[in-house]
C-alpha cells in the first residue's frame, strides 16, 4: 500500500492494544498440539507467539520486513509474503488472521482463494478485521480534510471494511462454509492519542498531499474528531467495529452437493 510504512517499534508504542484486544479470537481459532497453523498478516508476531505457545506449529507470514524481522526475534518461523499469492497447497490444518485482512483492499477474493488452497479439506479459517463501519468518524474526517485540498480520498483510502453479507458471500465462492460471522463493535482506547494512531495507519491518505500541506491537515482531523472521540478526561476512543467470522474449508464432493 503506497504511503503506509510498518516500523515494529513505532507500532508497538501506539499500536500494541491490536494484538491485545485480539487475543480473545485465540479462543475461537482454538489451536491444538501438533496443528499446522498460518498466521497470515502476523505482524510482529505477538499472538502468534501465543498460538505456537498452545504446542501448535505455527508459521507466520506479512509483507513488511521489519515485522519479519520483530517476529523472528521472538523465536518464530516466519516469512515475507504477498497475501494476494500465497504460495501454500494443502500445507494448514488452520488460518488464523488478526488485523491484516482490512488491508488487502486491492483483492480480498484473491486472499481467500489462496487461504483455500493452503489449507488442508475441512481445515479452518478463523479472523477479525475492520467490518462495515469501522473507524467511520476517522474516515469520514479524513476524507473531508483531503477534499478541502482538492484530493478525492476514496481513491486513496487503503482499507477494506465489508459487511458480513459480502465477506461472507467472497468466503462461500471460494469453498468455505461460514461456522460464525458477525460485526462487532468495539470502541477502542488509543494509548497515543489520536495523533499515535494517524502516524501509525493513516500515511497513504497523508501521501496524497504535498509534503508541506501534512502537519495542517492533520491538525485539521484532530480538531474534526476531537468532539465525538475525545472523552472529558483527554482520552481518545476510535470507533472500531470488527468483522469476526470462523469459516470451514468444504471437500470437493460436498462443495458439489450445495444448491447454489
Ligand atoms: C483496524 O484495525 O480496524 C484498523 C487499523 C488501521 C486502520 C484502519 C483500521
Amino acid at each position: 500500500m503506497a504511503g503506509q510504512i510498518w516500523q515494529a517499534e513505532g507500532y508497538a508504542r501506539n499500536a500494541r492494544f491490536v494484538s491485545e484486544l485480539g487475543r480473545p479470537l485465540l479462543a475461537m481459532l482454538d489451536p491444538r498440539p501438533g496443528e499446522r497453523i498460518l498466521d497470515l498478516g502476523c505482524g510482529d508476531g505477538a499472538l502468534t507467539a501465543e498460538i505456537a505457545a498452545a504446542g501448535a506449529r505455527v508459521f507466520g507470514v506479512d509483507r513488511a520486513p521489519d515485522m519479519v524481522c520483530a517476529a523472528r526475534a521472538r523465536g518464530l518461523a516466519v516469512a515475507l509474503a504477498d497475501a494476494f499469492a500465497l504460495p501454500f497447497a494443502r500445507r494448514f490444518d488452520a488460518v488464523f488472521s488478526n488485523a491484516a485482512i482490512h488491508w488487502m483492499k486491492r483483492d480480498p477474493g484473491a486472499v481467500v482463494a489462496g487461504v483455500a488452497r493452503a489449507l488442508v479439506p475441512g481445515g479452518r479459517f478463523v479472523g477479525e478485521f475492520g467490518g462495515f463501519g469501522n473507524v467511520a468518524a476517522i474516515v469520514t474526517a479524513l476524507l473531508a480534510v483531503l477534499a478541502r485540498r482538492g484530493v478525492d480520498g476514496e481513491t486513496v483510502l487503503p482499507w477494506y471494511f465489508p459487511t458480513p453479507n459480502a465477506w461472507g458471500r467472497l468466503l462461500e465462492a471460494r469453498g468455505f462454509e461460514i461456522v460464525e460471522i458477525a460485526l462487532v463493535p468495539r470502541p477502542t482506547p488509543l494509548p497515543t492519542g489520536i495523533e499515535g494512531w494517524l502516524e501509525t495507519f493513516a500515511g497513504p491518505l497523508f501521501a496524497a498531499l504535498p509534503e508541506g500541506e501534512r502537519a495542517g491537515a492533520r491538525d485539521e482531523v484532530v480538531a474534526l474528531l476531537r468532539p465525538s472521540l475525545c472523552d472529558e478526561r483527554g482520552g481518545w476512543i476510535a470507533d472500531y467495529v470488527r468483522l469476526r467470522f470462523a469459516a470451514r474449508l468444504l471437500s470437493a464432493a460436498k462443495r458439489e452437493e450445495r444448491p447454489c
